[in-house]
């Protein structure tokens, strides 16, 4: 079972907030205003998920917010290592806050999350970016308050990075993006170690946080007039391995399903390898897990499915996709793909584009091969030259795109049931919203109605969404 922070750690950090908050109102009463903090996320949903937390400490804190990095006098990046790209784009804010900090010299940056993690990014930051005051690692969340107030004391950098497989921390204060829509990760970290993936490198090893934990921030949110839940995970089908008592996911899943208040359940990530029969009787069965199953697949080619450490056949794979289409009819499935991993051929990629085909995903969310330090697969040669890799990807939107837009048009017609997320930027009378499988859909009505659930008649269908019209009760 996962360490879990002491509560005297937590009221360490507890007194730690109070003091910046003492700090922070001395310094609105000397200035005429608050102190305001930027947050900026790069990466997944747990990323998110700990940027509400970083929020909500700060908030504890006395801060006010702003999205303005010209006026912030803390900023924060919560950052994301799975691909070289999004590191690049905090160098490149690294680079613009650098001449900002010049100008205002008390401002303090903050950088915090996986990329960090890793020991290379670190020290790059101290030599070449010595304007950055705070740098702490994922496994350091909870103690930001502790380390921010050393920041704003200290000439020094602030650098708090361990390399431990992770503990829990509960209770960590939590500003939350959504009132109706919440994120709850019920566990950390990764114990698969795919080929090509960063993840369990800078996450730590698997972590489950007891049901009792999971349970009462759900009530919570259900309390504060939440109505979906989105469970968290790198593989929820992991869930409980670690912990003393007996319990899986599939039970999580059917106890959330129990919480009287709870409209919707949806979860993040599934390993092929892990979905179980149980699980697919657990989603058939409960019914306010909606029938949505995101199941990436990366490749397939079984070779590089070998190669990458997936640990299932492309056969395998499309078995457990026909059994879950068969218990669950009219699912919606999506998935991950990476496209030009070390050594695939022009031959192993069209066994890409055969799954796509057999599966007809609603919708994928493809990657083109980035090369991760540490990783087994880094040493790995390519086959393929680039241009070769982009042409394979291009290709594989096509194809994609076409399934996609068949897939929305068999909506046309139908009365969907919709959370109403907000309304469009250029015109206040379009609304937005997600219906049980998730596809974003568009139609007419009241700003009054953000937060609610409406039926929608889907009209038109597009590629990325759907169009509709408000059925009025
Ligand atoms: N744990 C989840 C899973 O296995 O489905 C999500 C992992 S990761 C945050 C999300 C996706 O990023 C992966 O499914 C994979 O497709 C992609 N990814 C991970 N490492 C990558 C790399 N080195 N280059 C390109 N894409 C990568
Ligand atoms: Fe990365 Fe694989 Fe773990 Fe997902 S399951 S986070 S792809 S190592
Ligand atoms: Fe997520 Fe990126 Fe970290 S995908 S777990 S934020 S490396």
């Amino acid at each position: 079972m996962a360490k879990t922070v002491t509560n005297e750690q937590m009221r360490q950090q507890q007194s730690f907030i109070l003091k910046l908050k003492e700090e922070n109102q001395r310094f609105a009463v000397e200035n005429g205003r608050q102190r305001l903090a930027l947050t900026e996320t790069y990466g997944c949903q747990q990323n998110e998920n700990d940027t509400e937390r970083i929020r909500g400490m700060l908030r504890e804190a006395g801060f006010d917010f702003t999205e303005d990095s010209k006026k912030a006098d803390v900023v924060i990046y919560n950052t994301c290592a799975v691909r070289e790209n999004a590191e690049q784009k905090v160098f490149g804010r690294l680079g613009i806050l650098k001449h900002i900090k010049q100008s205002r010299p008390e401002m303090i940056i903050g950088i915090c999350g996986c990329m960090v993690q890793q020991e290379h990014i670190t020290e790059k930051i101290k030599s070449v970016h010595e304007h950055v005051d705070l740098v702490f690692g994922t496994h350091a969340l909870y103690r930001m308050p502790e380390l921010l107030y050393k920041a704003m004391h200290q000439k020094k950098t602030v650098v708090e990075i361990e390399s431990s497989d992770g503990e829990i921390a509960e209770d960590i204060p939590i500003m939350r993006e959504n009132a109706q829509k919440a994120w709850v990760s019920i566990m950390y970290g990764c114990n698969n170690f795919c080929s090509y993936c960063i993840v369990p490198y800078v996450r730590g090893r698997e972590r489950s946080r007891t049901p009792e934990a999971i349970l009462k921030e759900v009530q919570e949110l259900v309390d504060s007039g939440c109505t979906e839940i989105s469970l968290l995970g790198q593989n929820v089908n992991s869930y409980g391995k670690d912990l003393d008592i007996e319990i899986d996911f599939s039970d999580i899943l059917r106890m959330v399903n129990d919480i009287e208040g709870v409209e919707r359940i949806r979860f993040m990530s599934s390993h092929p390898k892990d979905l179980s029969d149980k699980l697919i009787q657990t989603m058939k069965e409960c019914d306010k897990v909606c029938k949505q199953l995101h199941l990436p697949f990366q490749a397939g080619s079984n070779r590089i499915l070998e190669q990458m450490n997936r640990r299932y056949t492309k056969e395998q794979y499309l078995a457990k996709i026909e059994r879950v289409k068969k218990e669950i009819p009219g699912i919606s499935l999506s998935t991950d793909v990476i496209v030009g991993f070390p050594t695939e051929t022009k031959e192993d990629f069209e066994d890409t584009i055969d799954v796509l085909k057999k599966v007809e995903f609603d919708n994928i969310f493809s990657f083109i091969y980035s090369r991760r330090e540490g990783t087994p697969a880094a040493k790995l040669d390519f086959v393929l030259t680039e241009d070769e890799i982009h042409a394979n990807f291009d290709r594989l939107l096509e194809v994609q795109n076409e399934i996609s837009k068949r897939k929305n048009d068999a909506y046309v017609g139908r009365i969907e049931k919709v959370l109403v997320d907000g309304s469009s930027k250029n015109d206040s009378d379009i609304l937005s919203g997600r219906c049980d499988s998730s596809k974003i859909v568009n139609f007419k009505g009241d700003k009054s109605l953000i937060g609610k659930y409406v039926d929608v008649r889907i009209t038109e269908a597009h590629t990325w969404s759907l169009n509709g019209e408000l059925i009025e009760n």
